[in-house]
């Protein structure tokens, strides 16, 4: 079945219409850099609009399902992703850039997200406190109410399933900020909600410019808890405004993160994790892996097979499912760019590139992936996120140097360490400042499952799997005095 929402609408209190102003933003398509659809620029008026609808809903309907059935809408909505995944995929390819396989995957990754927090529902509960005699007490976790999320425009799929599948499985009910860049694969999630039986205004969906009706949301009194993902200075600026009202944060700002390889590696299981991690979604995700610490003994042999990868790697429009796709933006091409450029200043290594596909389009975001060796750790391009398909290779010499390097920078999401030593992957995972390590692999394909979240200036709170239910919730304590 197909989706029938009018993209220039927004979604609140279970009903499309206009946004207040009527103003529209174009969206366009990165892979031609032609308006693909006009999306509702929201307002403050909306974003107020869309709270109120959301505390209705928490006073009304929503607010009385019992975490059974709240688990039986997420469970269809996770069925109707599903069923929809080829559709949505298109969609996100078109809208981010995304090569369609990668597309798939993220709509296959929502769904399963609804699956997961579905199952989850009736399965959090508190526990009772041996305490003094003659009292009983317990806890309870409740729902914050009202919850906002602020999304990016890297993975709005897979972000949405965990963001507004862990609120809603706690019983918030949430507003949905997408991002200005793409956005309507968001706009469907209302769709999918309706039809799933989703009570009017547990979910509200307000498309429109970050400095508006994102700062809107952020700052409005009647939102009890924030989830953002997205840079770390509008990561900053969030914490700030929701701070004037003491509301909770979640904030998800991406990263440098590190794969370390260590002599004793499996060195062949290493290289397409090595290279996928830099590339995928053109290296526009939070989890990238933007830097590779090689251990000098093995150095030529790990550059050489990296580059043998990144030379085979074809740039080129969303659906014609190439390795690579466009920027999100000219703005986004422009950044990479000025990355390479200071690369080239103060003359850094090219070690490979990979190749443009023939007969691009003329308007597309397109910049060809490129592998940097031996950069030092201090190097701009070792420290700062570039959020495009740029790797850097960093020689170390020790154990000691590696997490020296590895831990020196002002961001810590993930780490992936490559080693057969069990002793030194233990050291590694418990010495690296990061949210995530993975051993011998990068990633886990995702991990729903998996909390998820960073510390420095990754930001802090974890999403995914049950922990997330946390987040989503606060611990109310009951204190009965009986005698
Ligand atoms: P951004 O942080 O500006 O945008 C993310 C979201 O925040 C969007 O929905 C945007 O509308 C909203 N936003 C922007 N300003 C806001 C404000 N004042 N108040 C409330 N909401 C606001 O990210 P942008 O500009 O798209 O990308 C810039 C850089 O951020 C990238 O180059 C990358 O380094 C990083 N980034 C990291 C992401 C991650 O996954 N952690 C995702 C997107 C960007
Ligand atoms: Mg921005």
């Amino acid at each position: 079945m197909a989706f029938s929402f009018d993209t220039k609408h927004i979604f609140v209190g279970g009903k499309w219409r206009a946004g207040e102003s009527g103003r529209l933003i174009d969206l366009i398509n990165p892979s031609t850099g032609e308006v693909l659809a006009q999306i509702a620029k929201g307002s403050a008026l909306d974003i107020d609009a869309a709270v109120n609808a959301a505390q209705a809903s928490l006073d009304g309907e929503w607010g009385e399902m019992t975490a059974l059935e709240r688990g039986r809408i997420l469970r269809k909505m996770s069925d109707l992703t599903l069923e929809r995944s080829k559709e949505l995929a298109k969609m996100e390819a078109l809208d981010v850039g995304k090569p369609f396989g990668q597309a798939l995957t993220d709509a296959i990754a929502m769904a399963r997200y609804f699956e997961f927090y579905a199952g989850a529902c009736d399965k959090i509960h508190g526990s009772t406190i041996p305490f003094m005699n003659g009292f009983t007490v317990l806890t309870m976790r409740e729902p914050h109410g009202v919850t906002g999320h602020i999304i990016p425009w890297n993975y709005p799929m897979q972000i949405n399933g965990r963001s507004i599948g862990g609120a809603l499985a706690m019983g918030n009910a949430a507003v949905l900020k997408p991002a200005e860049e793409a956005c309507l694969t968001a706009l469907a999630l209302g769709e999918i909600a309706s039809d799933a039986g989703l009570p009017a205004g547990a979910l509200n969906i307000v498309p429109g410019i970050g400095a508006e009706a994102g700062a809107a949301l952020s700052a409005h009194k009647g939102v009890n808890h924030i989830s953002f993902t997205g840079s770390k200075a509008v990561g900053a600026l969030i914490q700030k405004s929701a701070g004037e009202h003491v509301a909770p944060v979640t904030l998800e700002l991406g990263g440098k993160s590190p794969q370390i390889v260590f002599e004793d590696a499996d060195i062949d299981a290493a290289i397409p994790f090595l290279v996928n991690a830099g590339i995928q979604n053109a290296g526009q995700t939070c989890s990238a892996s933007s830097r590779i610490l090689v251990q000098r003994s093995i150095y030529d042999k790990v550059v050489k097979a990296m580059s043998e990868r990144y030379e085979a790697l074809i740039v080129g429009p969303a659906l014609d499912d190439l390795n690579v796709g466009p920027m999100i933006s000219a703005r986004q091409k422009q950044i990479v760019e000025e990355f390479l450029q200071l690369a080239q200043a103060d003359g850094l290594e090219i070690v490979a590139r990979g190749k443009m596909a023939d007969k691009l389009p003329d308007g597309g975001h397109y910049v060809l992936p490129t592998l940097f060796g031996n950069v030092p750790a201090d190097h701009s391009l070792a420290q700062d996120e570039i959020f495009g398909p740029v790797q850097v290779v960093i020689a170390f010499e020790d154990e000691a140097d590696a997490l020296k390097i590895a831990n020196g920078t002002s961001y810590g999401l993930v780490a992936g360490v490559w080693t057969k030593d069990g002793s030194r992957q233990m050291r590694m995972a418990k010495k690296l400042h990061v949210g995530q390590v993975f051993i011998n692999n990068y990633g886990a394909g995702g991990g729903v499952e998996l909390p998820f979240g960073g510390v420095k200036g990754s930001g802090h709170g974890r999403e995914k799997g049950f922990e997330a239910l946390y987040s989503f919730s606060v611990t109310k304590t009951i204190a009965i005095k009986h005698g």
